[in-house]
């Protein structure tokens, strides 16, 4: 049986369209973020819950720790416009970020299944990357990342 995730928030059509394309069942209600009662009544009928994050992100210099990947950096430090949906199974490309371009070489290579869900991102850029792929080590100090925007 195909996951199911509740959207109660104004995800736009392209992002819940990602989780159909997954095969990720979708209960897209946009309103009902607004009415906590009835969010937190049925959202353990769910197997996740989407919603958007209202808060703008900043530059920001985030204390890395090796071996985790950089999605799981910038969550873990409370940056929550990084909605990583899929949890770095890199399905979702929620995570997407660009890396400053006098970086890039420090990266490991971009696979083919990466760069084919970046395409699917209408704000791909050359210095796009999926935070998820990108594990954190000591050569990528001080590594600088923009969020991109969500599509
Ligand atoms: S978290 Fe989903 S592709 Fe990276």
């Amino acid at each position: 049986m195909a996951p199911r995730v509740l959207v109660s928030d104004e995800l736009s059509e392209t992002a819940v369209q990602i989780f159909r394309d997954r095969g990720v069942e979708v209960d897209f209600q946009p309103k009902l973020g607004k009415d906590k009662d009835k969010l937190a009544e049925i959202i353990g009928k769910y197997d996740g819950l989407a919603i958007r994050s209202a808060t703008k992100a900043t530059e920001k210099i985030i204390e890395a720790t090796d071996g985790l990947s950089l999605m799981e950096v910038i969550r873990d430090d409370g940056v929550d416009e990084l909605l990583a949906l899929c949890g770095g199974c890199c399905s979702c490309a929620t995570c997407h970020v660009y890396i400053d371009q006098d970086q890039d070489a420090r990266l490991p290579p971009m696979s083919e299944d990466e760069s084919d869900l970046l395409d699917s991102s209408s704000h791909r850029e050359d210095s796009s990357r999926l935070s998820c792929q990108i594990t954190i080590d000591d050569r990528l100090d001080g590594l600088r990342v923009t969020i991109a925007p969500e599509d």
